[in-house]
């Protein structure tokens, strides 16, 4: 039988009320007053019933988050950072994981409604459609993250990826390479068809250089290395001098394809950038060049936005907030 909040009243010699404080506002009741209930409860075995608190109040005490690739430390590292932020407000963050699938994004949609989240943080599997602003009209808070509107309708925070990918393929064309080739993935995720329109921008301003466009399947490290072995496979004279790819566990990826199976010398024959900075891309056996997010700031600054949506939702902030990448050079462009 679970005990109640009665029987921890009872026990620590005060009112209902005050347990109740001393669980959701600790600020209003004396130190030895929370120190006596907090004895009770432990002695007690107490855990206090949300489902009634919710029902009370309309919400929980939690805030939901989609992000696009769990398996990928950029987005493990963006939602360390939204939960560090939504702990200090005594919020929890419920993380779910799209995969790039819109009917798992979806899904987990429908779970947070009826868990009457705060709010949402989404990075959308394709654009901000209008399921999303009718959640926010609904009253359900929405913040993209690593997307945003055209409009402006929905809170965000991104990076500038056609900055970024300039950045990377300047990086390259900096160094002398001309025959530049860009790995990414699906042309349908904005993040890859913005740091590929940077790129491009980049290599029309250099009059001898040429891009060449490989798009993967998707952005993990197994299909960095596909591509890594299939260049490999060419005959050298028509492999790319250079390689922009468009995360880092793509460049992970290619790394293993390109000397791994290949014996193909980074950056001597051939250099690659990659995009996050995620750890593994200093760790690399060749430290990788990359194109750096500020992860965990994107993540609290996300939280930041859904905290004044909910409590001044007229209020007058920016509410899309663009940071700008960072070039990080290391050994395989030569740095
Ligand atoms: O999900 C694909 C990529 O978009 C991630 O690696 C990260 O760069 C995000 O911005």
């Amino acid at each position: 039988m679970a005990v109640s909040v009665r029987e921890v009243a009872a026990a620590a010699g005060v009112s209902v009320g005050t347990v109740s404080n001393v669980l959701n506002r600790p600020e209003k009741v004396t130190a030895s007053t929370v120190e006596r209930v907090t004895a009770a409860i432990e002695e007690l075995g107490f855990v206090r019933n949300d489902a009634a608190r919710q029902l009370r109040v309309g919400h929980s005490r939690s805030v939901g988050m989609i992000v696009l690739d769990a398996g990928n430390p950029f987005f493990a590292a963006v939602a360390r950072g939204a939960e560090a932020r939504a702990g200090q407000e005594r919020l929890s963050v419920l993380l779910g994981n799209s995969d790039e699938d819109a009917s798992r994004e979806d899904a987990h949609l429908e779970l947070f409604r009826e868990q009457r989240v705060r709010g949402v943080l989404i990075t959308p599997v394709s654009g901000a459609p209008e399921k999303l602003k009718r959640l926010n009209d609904a009253g359900i808070p929405v913040v993209l993250v690593d997307d945003e509107t055209a409009d402006a309708t929905l809170s965000s925070v991104s990076v500038d990826d056609v900055e970024g990918g300039w950045l990377a393929a300047e990086h390259l064309l900096s160094r002398g390479r001309r025959r530049l080739a860009f790995v990414g993935g699906p042309a349908s995720i904005a993040q890859v068809a913005n740091r590929l329109e940077g790129a491009r921008r980049a290599v029309s301003e250099a009059p001898d250089a040429v891009l060449e466009v490989i798009e993967m399947p998707a952005l993990t490290v197994l299909h960095g290395r596909a591509a890594g072995e299939a260049i490999v496979a060419r005959d050298p004279r028509d492999r790319p001098d250079a390689i922009f790819a468009a995360n880092d566990l793509l460049a992970v990826g290619l790394l293993q394809g390109l000397t791994i199976f290949g014996s193909v010398r980074v950056p001597e024959e051939i250099a690659l950038i990659g995009y996050d900075d995620i750890d593994f891309a200093s760790a690399a056996v060749v430290p990788l060049s990359s194109v750096r997010q500020p992860a965990e700031l994107i993540g609290r600054t996300a939280v930041e936005l859904l905290l004044k949506a909910i409590d001044d939702p007229d209020g007058d902030y920016e509410r899309r907030v663009r940071f700008r990448p960072e070039l990080v050079v290391r050994a395989s462009t030569g740095g």
